[in-house]
C-alpha cells in the first residue's frame, strides 16, 4: 500500500455547486497536483479556477487552471459533476432525460483523448448516469464508479451518532441501492466497535427518512448540496490515488450479487488505484433483500427507456 500521493491529475467537468466544491477540497487538502476545471460555460470555469488559483499563497502547490477536454489526455481520474441538478421538489430520477443527453457528449470528448482514466461519475441521476457512461465509454466497469450511497452512508451515520452521541467515524452503517428515493438502511449490520446498534422503532424511522430526505430539505434551503458531497468524492479520489483499499458504498456495476445483475447500485466496495477492486458480499435479511431487488428493478426499468 502506498503513502505518499504520487503526482496527478484530476480533471472535473462542470463547475456548478458539486464540481466547484469538489475543486476546492481536493485543491485545500492538496490532493492532487493537477486540477483542471471544465465547463461548457467556460468563462464560468475560468472565473473559478481564477478564484481558487488567488487562494493559491495562502495553500499549497496544486496546479489549476480552466481547461478542455484535450486536458484530459494525462488525466487519472476524471469526475463529470455536469448537467442539471434538482430543482424544490424534483427528484433525482426526473433529471435523467436532460442529463443523460448531455453524458451523450460528455462521454464521446473524454473517450476521444483518454481511454486508461477512472471517471467518477457524481451528476443524478448518479447510479443511471455512471450505467450510461460504462455503455458509452467502453471502460471496464472497475472504471466507471458512481458516487453511489457513500453520502447518504454519512448522512445515516451522522445522524447516527446524533441519536447514540458517539462521534459518526467510529460508527459504522450503510445506505445502499439506489443514491434516491427506493435506497435502504441496512439496520442489521450498524454498528460500533463489533457491537450491533439497537434502536427504538421510531428512532429507526426517524433517522432512516432524515437521512432519506436530506437532500430534499438543504435544496429547499439553500438551492443545492455541496460541502458533503464534494469531501466524499475527495475521499474517492484519495482512496484511488494513494491505492489504499477503503471500504466505500460507491455505485458499481452489479453483477449476480443478491438476484442483481446488469444495473449500478451503491454497494460496500474496495477502492484502490485500480477503481473498484471487489464488491463485498452482504448478508441481508428477508427484508433488505426484497428492498434491494425492488431499487434494482426501479433503476432498470428506467435504464430501459433509454437509447443506450
Ligand atoms: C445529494 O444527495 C442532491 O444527490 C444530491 O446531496
Amino acid at each position: 500500500m502506498k503513502t505518499q500521493l504520487r503526482s496527478s491529475r484530476v480533471v472535473i467537468i462542470g463547475t456548478g455547486a458539486v464540481g466547484t466544491t469538489t475543486a476546492y477540497t481536493l485543491l485545500l487538502r492538496e490532493r492532487v497536483s493537477e486540477l483542471v476545471l471544465i465547463d461548457a460555460n467556460k468563462e464560468k470555469a475560468l472565473g473559478e479556477a481564477l478564484d481558487m488559483n488567488h487562494g493559491l499563497p495562502f495553500t499549497g502547490g496544486v496546479k489549476l487552471w480552466a481547461g478542455d477536454y484535450s486536458d484530459c489526455a494525462d488525466a487519472d481520474i476524471i469526475v463529470i459533476a455536469a448537467g442539471a441538478s434538482q430543482r424544490p421538489g424534483e427528484t433525482r430520477i426526473d433529471l435523467l432525460k436532460r442529463n443523460s443527453v448531455i453524458f451523450d457528449s460528455i462521454v464521446k470528448s473524454i473517450i476521444k483523448y483518454n481511454d486508461h482514466a477512472i471517471i467518477l461519475v457524481a451528476t443524478n441521476p448518479v447510479d443511471i448516469l455512471s450505467y450510461v457512461t460504462l455503455k458509452k465509454s467502453g471502460f471496464p466497469s472497475n472504471r466507471v464508479i458512481g458516487s453511489g450511497t457513500l453520502l447518504d452512508s454519512a448522512r445515516f451515520r451522522y445522524l447516527i451518532g446524533q441519536n447514540k452521541e458517539i462521534n459518526p467515524r467510529s460508527i459504522h452503517a450503510h445506505i445502499i441501492g439506489e443514491h434516491g428515493d427506493s435506497e435502504l438502511p441496512l439496520w442489521s449490520l450498524a454498528n460500533v466497535a463489533g457491537i450491533k446498534l439497537e434502536f427504538s422503532e421510531q428512532d429507526r424511522e426517524q433517522i432512516f427518512n432524515s437521512t432519506k430526505n436530506a437532500a430534499y430539505e438543504i435544496i429547499n434551503a439553500k438551492g443545492a448540496t455541496s460541502y458533503a458531497i464534494a469531501l466524499a468524492l475527495d475521499r474517492i479520489v484519495t482512496s484511488i490515488l494513494q491505492d489504499d483499499g477503503s471500504v466505500l458504498n460507491v455505485s458499481t456495476l452489479l453483477n449476480n450479487y443478491n438476484g442483481v445483475s446488469d444495473v449500478y447500485l451503491g454497494v460496500p466496495s474496495i477502492i484502490d488505484g485500480t477503481g473498484v477492486r471487489q464488491v463485498l458480499d452482504l448478508e441481508l435479511s428477508d427484508q433488505e433483500l426484497l428492498q434491494f431487488q425492488q431499487s434494482a428493478s426501479k433503476l432498470k426499468s428506467e435504464i430501459e427507456k433509454l437509447e443506450l
